[in-house]
């Protein structure tokens, strides 16, 4: 079960909303959305598909706990947005027959509001807190005692006659979710009793999860079109899943009745979006380091006023799923396009 009160912190958090239909990033907000995701989410381990490692450390881990009757450990997760944390840490909450209560780094803006939330669980609850990375110092400190020895010091009274009680909490199970781990304090990440780290998922899973997204939204889908999306996905299902709902929105415009390879092709043409998973914004950025400055490299600063884009929007959004691809190079003079980089853009001309 999922507490309503604190759901709605899930989307204060996002602050990077790029808009693009390729951004990983979870662009909430709006309820229409949220409800989008919540209905696509996997239920349980067994529909949760790929990080078969994962999955496997993670079963282990609570059929042990369940065995020995006890709590289970404090679980981290991280990666990349849209690969599935949120999604699995309501997996473990259900497994372990406890309540889950939801809660981002940033919603916790002081030791009272982790603290009234930490003294309202319930012996077995998960207290799932997204974007870990971004609590406050003094907020992160009330969690250490909690996380260890499940109590809290707080402070009653101000001044001279200011004292110190000891509050004593149920067993509980925090899961934090971070996408850059190496943000994170190393007295919070050895507090937690596993780590796990998500990876991009393959092709073949993307369409496993395409496909099913298509089922749930009775969509009717041919394999060469769910290969179409997944080699458009950026490896990421919250990405296929976007796409997916734009492509049922064009088959009903045509009054398609099942998307085939080449309805899928075309569809994706019309959003912008090409045969990598490149959207519009992503080819400007190549493009204006190319013809604007030569190549680069240029500085960070300088694309985002060529651009007009955030700085942060390039470097979190874009730049991360263009290195990867080997088409953009951050060195320590600024970013420069590959030859790779400059390929693709010749042989996709129609895009950019
Ligand atoms: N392993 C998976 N199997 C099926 N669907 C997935 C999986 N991982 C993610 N998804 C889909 O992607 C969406 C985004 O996942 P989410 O758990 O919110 O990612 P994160 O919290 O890492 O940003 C979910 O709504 C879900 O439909
Ligand atoms: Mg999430």
């Amino acid at each position: 079960m999922i507490s309503r009160e604190f759901s709605a912190n899930v989307n204060e958090m996002q602050n990077l909303d790029s808009g693009s239909i390729v951004s990983a990033q979870f662009q909430g907000g709006e309820d229409e959305v949220i409800q989008f995701e919540n209905k696509l989410r996997p239920v349980s381990l067994t529909d949760y598909i790929g990080q078969e490692e994962i999955k496997r450390n993670l079963t282990i881990t609570i059929e042990a706990s369940k065995k020995r009757k006890e709590t289970l450990d404090h679980v981290l997760l991280h990666g990349p947005a849209g690969l599935g944390k949120t999604s699995l840490a309501m997996i473990v909450a259900r497994e372990m027959g406890g309540a889950l209560k939801i809660t981002s780094g940033p919603a916790l803006e002081r030791q009272g509001d982790v603290a009234s939330m930490l003294t309202n669980l319930k012996e077995g609850d998960v207290l799932f807190i997204d974007e870990i990375h971004r609590m406050r110092a003094p907020v992160e400190e009330v969690l250490y005692s909690a996380m260890e020895d499940f109590c809290i010091d707080i402070m009653l009274g101000k001044g001279p006659s200011a004292r110190s009680v000891r509050l004593n909490l149920p067993k509980f199970t925090l899961i934090g979710a971070t996408t850059k781990m190496s943000l994170l304090s190393a007295p919070l990440r050895d507090r937690f009793g596993s780590v796990f780290k998500f990876a991009f998922y393959t092709e073949e899973e993307m369409i496993q999860i395409i496909s099913r997204t298509s089922k749930l939204l009775n969509l009717s889908i041919e394999s060469g079109a769910a290969t179409k999306i997944a080699q458009c996905s950026r490896q990421t299902p919250r990405i296929a899943n976007r796409l997916v709902k734009r492509i049922r929105d064009y088959a009903e415009y045509h009054d398609i009745a099942s998307v085939n390879e080449i309805i899928a092709h075309s569809a994706l043409r019309d959003l912008g979006v090409d045969t990598l998973g490149l959207d519009q914004t992503d080819r400007s950025i190549l493009k204006t380091i190319l013809e604007k400055f030569n190549g680069g490299p240029v500085g960070l600063n300088t694309l985002s006023s060529a651009l007009s884009e955030e700085e942060a929007t390039i470097e979190e959004i874009y730049e991360p799923y263009l290195i990867q691809l080997g088409f953009l190079e951050r060195t320590p003079r600024g970013r420069v396009v590959t030859n790779r980089g400059q390929n693709h853009l010749t042989l996709s001309p129609k895009h950019s």
